[in-house]
Formats: structure tokens, sequence, C-alpha cells
């Protein structure tokens, strides 16, 4: 088994443009590069990143296919939250993606198990995916992963644990006690698994803060457990981690 490779970047800026390039490279590398892709707050400044280089350097992504790893359900692409206005917003308005090669789960589907089914053929109808990039929640989630007592294998529906919640929707988390109605709102999402995840070629995942440190250790040098979905990575042959210092110091 291969060990991880572990890039330490001194801070959050210096993480960004690394990953950045190191994606802007896989895609010269191979144009018509299969992506997995993150949200969150941690690759924003990746995106940033890549859309600069695209503007600087003509990097060419018309071939690109991107799948993102997750869509919150019940919301639709105009809803801000959704994870279809956020790529919208951070990268497939800024680089030449063909529209009809960027993939997220459809989040109004009405079947939920006939949609994730779909996501999942989609993704092997074209190759699978050659290099997913992902972020890591500070309870060790991939995608919507949740640690627990066993994992999924393919794309799934899966139900947010409270902590993740509390720290996607802080304004809503706030209002709970008062309206309980909101504690309905952005609870399930479909993921890829973990098995879609781990069929990936490659692998970058990027982690930055103090907050990230334990459960990242963890993944890398504790046991393998469904406790701590990261932690199956120490399965893959080929993964990247890149970190900044708060997150990496151990
Ligand atoms: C979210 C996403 C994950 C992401 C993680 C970390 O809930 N579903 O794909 O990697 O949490 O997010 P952040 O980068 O904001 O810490």
């Amino acid at each position: 088994m291969r060990r991880p490779r572990v890039l330490v970047e001194p801070d959050y800026e210096a993480l960004s443009r690394r990953a950045a390039a190191l994606i802007d490279q896989a895609v010269r590398e191979q144009p018509a590069l299969v992506l997995a892709l993150p949200t969150g707050a941690t690759p924003v400044g990746m995106y940033a990143a890549l859309v600069d280089l695209h503007r600087r350097t003509g990097t060419d992504w018309s071939q690109v296919t991107t799948f993102n790893l997750d869509e919150y359900a019940g919301v639709g692409p105009d809803d801000p939250e959704s994870y279809a206005a956020y790529m919208r917003r951070h990268l497939f308005e800024h680089v030449n993606l063909h529209p009809a090669r960027c993939h997220l789960p459809d989040g109004l589907a009405a079947d939920p198990a006939a949609e994730a089914a779909r996501y999942e053929a989609a993704i092997d109808a074209a190759g699978g995916i050659d290099l997913a990039v992902l972020g890591i929640g500070t309870n060790g989630h991939l995608g919507f992963n949740e640690p627990g007592s066993a994992l999924t294998a393919a794309t799934h529906l899966a139900e947010l644990s409270e902590s993740t919640w509390r720290r996607n929707f802080p304004h809503l988390a706030a209002r709970a006690a008062m309206e309980p109605a909101v504690r309905a709102r952005y609870r399930r999402a479909y993921t890829m698994g973990i098995g879609t995840i781990l069929q990936a070629r490659r692998i970058l995942l990027l982690a930055s803060g103090a907050g990230k440190r334990a459960i990242l250790r963890e993944a890398l040098h504790g046991p393998i457990t469904t406790q701590n979905p990261a932690s199956l990575l120490q399965l893959h042959p080929d993964v990247t981690l890149v970190l900044d210092r708060e997150a990496g110091a151990w």
C-alpha cells in the first residue's frame, strides 16, 4: 500500500494555489479529464486560483467532465444554498466548461433511488473518475458519507448528521428552537458513496485549519473505521493531501 503524499503549505492562500496548480496540470495533461468536485468553504480559494490560471494561461476546460460529490435533496439549482448555485458562482461561469459535461445530482428528482442510480451510471458512462478532489468534514465525512456503523458504497440519498447540519447552516440552527420547521431544511443530500470515491484513479484531498487536524491524523494513521469515513482513503493507492500548516501540524 502506497502512503499518501502529504503537501503542507504555509497558509490557506498557498494551499489553494497548490491544489489549483495540480488540477490545472491534470487538465493540461489529459484534456478530457473526468473530475469529481467538492463544495464547502475549503475549496473556494482553489476555484478562484483555477479561474485565475484559466484567464492568465488559457487552460482549456472544453473537454473536461465534472461530477460533483453531492447535492442537497429537495432543492433546485436556483436555490442559492444548492451546490449547483455554488458551482456556477465559483467555477462554471468562469471557465469554458461545456454545460452538458457538468453534472450534479438532481435535488428535485422524484425518485431518489432512480436518481442515485442514474448518477452512478453517468459516472460509469463517462469512463469513471480520473481525479476526485475532496474536502473533509470535522467528523471525517467525505461528500456526505457521515460516520456511522456502516457506509454505503454507491451514490445514495444520505441524512446529514446533526453536527454537519449545524456547521453548514448556522443561521438555521440558531432559529431551530423557535421554529422547529427549519430543522427539516437541507437535512438530506445525494452523495457519491465511499465506493464511488475510492474507484477514482487519483484522489486529492484539501484541508485547512486546526479544526481538521485531529480527524486527519486519525484518518491517516489510525485504524480504518466507518466511524471516520476518511480513514478508508488508506485503502487507495494514489492519494495526495494538500494541507495548510494548521491542518497538517502533527
Ligand atoms: C460539507 C460537504 C463536504 C465538504 C465538507 C467540509 O458538508 N458535503 O463535501 O468537504 O463539508 O466543508 P468545509 O470545507 O466547509 O469545512
